[in-house]
């Protein structure tokens, strides 16, 4: 498995709903039967949720006998589901399948020996050659077991802007910016006029944002070092993006802590903002409330981070113990099929994982996060599993809640940081 830095060509993509319901881990009927399907998530609302619901109807489609019991658990980025799932999992009561990011994430359950390697399917629905060779090594180890199947793949550093919101304060809606320094000159002018220049959410969202940060002040490549020890997380490189981080901060909502993603683009969707940064999953949220792009939203790479693609893919995977391994197959069928994979990425704001979708199928914005996928530079994304393990993140995201609440100071921050990427 590797994270490193890598240009779409390399990946080789040339592209890349409802029943049931339950709290999860009920079970119901017997052992091993494949009437049921617990599928676990946190797209448990709003645009999220209407992804799923595709993906399901879909599913229904394929698999009409078998019943979707949906285990979604509420929070974004899965900010309280992981921490359920790992409960689940170490009390022996796995879902029959679960969501998991490409990347370091998934090799922590690889590491734990809480999924199965599920290359025979891939054989069986016909799955070898269809998504991007690297997105595969994502998923596997070096032993040839793969272990999950890739439903889409999200884009992390896009900057999401109200045009009416730039030009009611005398700001070009079409102009881009090269970096952070040219786009905080216009954020200090929305702050002094009294407008919320940059939305933004609770720790998870703020991670997103401090990605971002990073990847714009180092580059790609330094940005990739931060994950493999190749860049010195002391350093006065990593000093001066979380400066620019905490500058960026300063221009924030103050009732950030209590708000997940949804309501922090929402409130560029409803003029209360000008600016945020979030993940691809947010356009969703546009066109859910049909808004258009252009007119009325805008939505560009990070400052500083054109023609870099920050990336993450989520997965299903096959739990070691599942109680419905038959219903966890069909639904990894489902996942994989390009019906499936059209169906909930449409919906889902997200680009297909298999390379032979049809681009013209999908939105706009859409149309250029695939283009870019195949353009760009592509690295892993920090908030969204694909850079470090779980534990490293969740110290990542105890730091920066500590320091965007006050209770650390930048050098504090810092060390806190490195602390965490050397355990
Ligand atoms: C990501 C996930 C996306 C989206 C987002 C917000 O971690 O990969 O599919 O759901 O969280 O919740």
């Amino acid at each position: 498995m590797t994270a490193t830095v890598a240009t779409a060509a390399v990946l080789g993509l040339t592209l890349a709903a409802c029943g049931g319901s339950g709290d999860g881990g009920d079970g119901g009927s017997a052992s091993g039967s494949a009437d049921q399907v617990e599928v676990f998530t946190w797209w448990a609302a709003g645009s999220e949720k209407a992804g799923l619901d595709a993906l399901v109807g879909v599913f229904n489609e394929q698999h009409p006998d078998i019943e979707f019991v949906n285990g979604a658990v509420a929070g974004g980025a899965g900010s309280a589901a992981k921490d359920l799932l790992q409960t689940r999992l170490q009390a022996q009561d796995p879902p029959d399948t679960f969501q998991a990011h490409a990347g370091a994430e998934l090799q922590d359950y690889i590491d734990a020996a809480q999924i199965e390697d599920v290359s025979d399917l891939y054989d069986e629905f016909g799955l070898t050659d269809v998504f991007p060779a690297d997105l595969v090594d994502r998923l596997s180890t070096e032993d040839g077991a793969i272990y999950s199947i890739p439903s889409n793949i999200h884009r992390a550093n896009v900057l999401w802007a109200n045009p009416t919101v730039l030009e009611d304060n005398g700001i070009d809606p079409e102009a881009t910016y090269e970096d952070l320094d040219a786009w905080m000159a216009d954020l200090d002018k929305l702050d002094k006029a009294g407008v919320t220049a940059l939305s933004v959410g609770t720790t998870w969202t703020q991670v997103n944002l401090l990605e971002t940060v990073l990847l714009a002040d180092l580059g790609p490549e330094a940005y990739s070092g931060l994950w493999d020890g190749s860049t010195d997380w002391e350093g006065p490189e990593v000093k001066a993006a979380l400066e620019d981080f905490e500058t960026l901060m300063s221009y924030t909502n103050d009732d950030r802590d209590g708000l997940d993603w949804p309501e922090a683009t929402q409130m560029v969707i409803d003029g209360s903002a000008a600016f945020n940064v979030m993940g691809d999953w947010a356009v969703a949220a546009f066109e859910e409330q049909d808004k258009a792009l252009g007119t009325d939203f805008t939505a560009a790479p990070v400052p500083g981070t054109d023609g870099v693609f920050d990336f993450l893919a989520d997965s299903f995977t096959l739990p070691v113990g599942a109680p419905h391994p038959d219903g966890a197959k069909a639904w990894l069928e489902t996942v994989g099929s390009l019906d499936g994979q059209v169906a909930f990425n449409k919906a889902k704001g997200s680009i297909p994982a298999r390379t032979d979708a049809d681009p013209a199928d999908f939105s706009e914005y859409q149309q250029t996060a695939i283009d870019s996928f195949a353009n760009d530079t592509i690295v892993s994304s920090l908030a969204h599993g694909a850079a470090a393990p779980v534990a490293t993140l969740n110290a990542i995201s105890d730091a920066t809640s500590k320091f965007t609440t006050g209770a650390s100071d930048l050098a504090g921050y810092q060390s806190e940081l490195a602390a965490a990427t050397q355990s």
